[in-house]
């Protein structure tokens, strides 16, 4: 069981302190005893993200008129650490639910969609999904082959789009797709999808590496009438709305990533503490010493970039080229201390009951998903060089 905290190096307010503890004791107290069976039968924690709905985590970044927490991202990336040490399959689904579905709606969404979705999807009462990618679109996102063709008082939805988080489990889905071809990523629409509406329908769950408690599929739309009452925006807004949606969500995962990484290293340090090689624990041997400082000392750089990025968020300044720096070295740190920590429990690292072979498995997607590291590195490249 871990105990640790993470310090209050960023002089942070009792009020984010009280939601970092809150999520640790629910990350200790709910998630931890399942997590491997979780893990191993890719069984979606359904009651935990119930739970995750009850305490408030669902909707941190909504306002309590429409059934959020009404927190800072500050307190978000505070609150996903703490899950993500324990289960990252649980905090990517709440970082969909929260960056790339609440958020989005709530900033752009009208008064009607906000009254309609937030509440629910705050409460953990629905889960909502993000559909960008496709089988020809992931990094290169303008070239969306989903259409929506403008019907007057509808639009028609066809196409199919992969990877989709919380996809079979999801009750309403923002679908990115293509309207008017020749204007490019100004010609792109983000509609409001309900799981029931006709034509539309999920596939079954990939058999994933990693994060194999959340669900993952595809989804098909074959002429699924969307009333024009559930886009977002104004026409051609759906590619920015899905660029602004990302640049936060990068946070999210960049404190997923963070997460990752400190739960290795938590268990690598009560580990080398307990076990022994050559008459003493192995934490008395430097070899092992210099890989948990190693470890420590970028765990705490990706926490203070993490932090940065949510700071920027909550200051009103640009942050698509803090969270996108935090996401791209935090997501390394994840992946190095993951194998570090399998190296440091040896055989015991190789096997399921100590955890951190499932975290190395996990790390890896978060290089993946909401842009590949590359993708980061554009993007900072570009914001440097405007
Ligand atoms: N905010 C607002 N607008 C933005 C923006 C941002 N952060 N980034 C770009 N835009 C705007 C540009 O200003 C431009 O607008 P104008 O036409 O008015 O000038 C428009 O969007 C097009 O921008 P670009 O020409 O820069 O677009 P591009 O095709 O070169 O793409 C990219 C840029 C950064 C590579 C982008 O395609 C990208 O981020 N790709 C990765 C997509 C991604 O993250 N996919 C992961 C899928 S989602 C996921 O993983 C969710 C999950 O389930 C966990």
């Amino acid at each position: 069981m871990q105990t640790a905290t993470s310090p209050n190096i960023y002089d942070l307010t009792e009020e984010q302190l009280a939601v970092r503890d809150a999520a640790r004791d629910f990350a200790q107290s709910e998630l931890w005893a399942g997590v491997i069976e979780r893990d191993e039968h890719q069984k979606f924690p359904a009651a935990q993200v119930k739970k995750m709905g009850e305490l408030g985590f669902m909707g941190m970044m909504v306002s309590p008129e429409y059934g959020g927490s009404g927190l800072d991202t500050v307190s978000y990336v505070l609150a996903m650490e703490e899950i993500s040490k324990v289960d990252a399959s649980c905090s990517v689904i709440m970082s969909v639910n929260n960056s790339l579905v609440c958020w989005g709606l709530e900033k752009y969404g009208t008064e009607e969609q906000k009254q309609k979705y937030l509440p629910r999807l705050c409460s953990g009462e629905i889960i909502g999904a993000f559909a960008l990618s496709e089988p020809e679109a992931g990094s290169d996102a303008t070239s969306q082959r989903t259409t929506a063709e403008d019907m007057g008082d509808h639009y028609l939805l066809n196409g199919t789009k992969n990877w989709i988080t919380n996809g079979t489990t999801a009750s309403v889905y923002l679908v990115i797709a293509q309207t008017h071809p020749e204007k490019k990523s100004r010609g792109i629409n983000v509609l409001i999808v309900d799981k029931d509406m006709p034509g539309f329908i999920q596939g079954p769950k990939e058999n994933k590496l990693g994060i194999r408690g959340s669900d993952t599929c595809s989804l098909m739309f074959t002429d699924v009438q969307v009333p024009k009452e559930n886009r977002i925006g104004d026409d051609g807004f759906g590619f920015k709305f899905a660029m602004q949606v990302l640049a936060g969500g990068r946070i999210g995962i960049a404190a997923q990533a963070l997460g990752i990484a400190s739960g290795a290293l938590e268990l690598s340090l009560k580990y080398s503490k307990e076990r022994k090689a050559f008459g003493v624990p192995i934490s008395q041997h430097q070899a092992i010493q210099f890989k948990l400082a190693d470890m420590a000392t970028n765990i705490d750089a990706a926490r203070l970039l993490c932090l940065q990025s949510a700071a920027d968020k909550d200051s009103g300044q640009d942050y698509a080229k803090s969270g996108a720096m935090a996401k791209l070295f935090a997501s390394k740190v994840a992946m190095d201390s993951a194998v570090e920590a399998v190296q440091i429990h040896g055989g015991y690292g190789f096997v399921k009951e100590y955890h951190v072979e499932r975290f190395m498995r996990d790390a890896k997607i978060t290089q993946i998903y909401e842009g590949t590291s590359e993708i980061q590195k554009i993007v900072i490249s570009r914001e440097l060089l405007k």
